[in-house]
């Protein structure tokens, strides 16, 4: 028996890790939602796309295909936009992570991509993660997790992320980032950031990733047994 794992909360929350842990031990399918509002964020960029000019955004949209793929030497899965592997470019492009929550407010985008993603949700065994999944995407979702943690842990994550990957920042930079983008998402009129009523809240501020897993594991064999009878 196959369930559909909803997963949402703050910008560094360690969602995706848990979502991919999640899929990988039930052999589940993946749906990473930043990545495709980071993917359009970077087409609209690279296009210089007024994202005051609904024409211009509706045209870009008309444009727009967007794709994960497993890459098979390292098993993981990438996005590509239009063709193009862009999953090292949406991490780290600093003009990606400052933007893409202003993009993300705009209705029209969060149609074209919500319909992708409901679209990936018919199948049952996925794990989707992102900020409205709960709530919007997926509201049928067996299971559904509110993940938080405290700004300062969240922000010392992020920074040892971007460090790993080459890209010289500060902690300063990196919560000042976190928390714009938490007010934006938690604040646009269009399917805000919030917890869903039958969400389960988990603040993993004091948790590892293992502990983590463990915990959620948990949960999901609770809701694959109840699903069963
Ligand atoms: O999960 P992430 O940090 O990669 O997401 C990047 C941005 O995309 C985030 O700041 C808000 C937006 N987003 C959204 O509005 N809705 C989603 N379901 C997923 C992400």
């Amino acid at each position: 028996m196959k369930i559909t794992v909803a997963i949402d909360g703050y910008s560094s929350c360690g969602k995706s890790t848990l979502a991919k842990q999640l899929a990988a031990a039930l052999n589940y399918s993946y749906v990473d939602t930043g990545a495709m509002y980071r993917a359009l964020t970077l087409y609209f960029i690279r296009n210089q796309v007024d994202i005051f000019h609904p024409d211009q955004v509706n045209n870009a949209l008309n444009n727009i295909s967007i794709e994960f793929k497993i890459n098979p030497k390292t098993q993981q899965q990438e996005t590509y936009l239009n063709g193009e592997n862009i999953e090292s470019e949406i991490r780290i492009n600093p003009r990606v992570a400052s933007v893409v929550s202003e993009v993300s407010a705009i209705s029209e985008v969060r149609r074209f991509l919500v319909k992708q993603q409901q679209q990936l949700g018919k199948l049952k065994g996925i794990v989707m993660d992102g900020r409205d999944i709960g709530t919007v995407v997926l509201p049928d979702a067996e299971l559904k997790l509110f993940v938080t943690a405290d700004p300062i842990v969240r922000a010392k994550r992020r920074l040892d992320e971007l460090v790993e990957k080459g890209q010289a920042t500060t902690i300063e930079e990196v919560l000042a980032n976190l928390e714009k983008r938490d007010f934006i998402d938690s604040n646009r009129d269009d399917s805000p950031l919030m917890q869903a009523s039958d969400a389960i809240v988990l603040d993993n501020s004091n948790l590892t990733k293992e502990e983590q897993f463990d915990w959620v594991m948990k949960l999901v064999n609770q809701h694959i047994g109840s699903s069963t009878n």
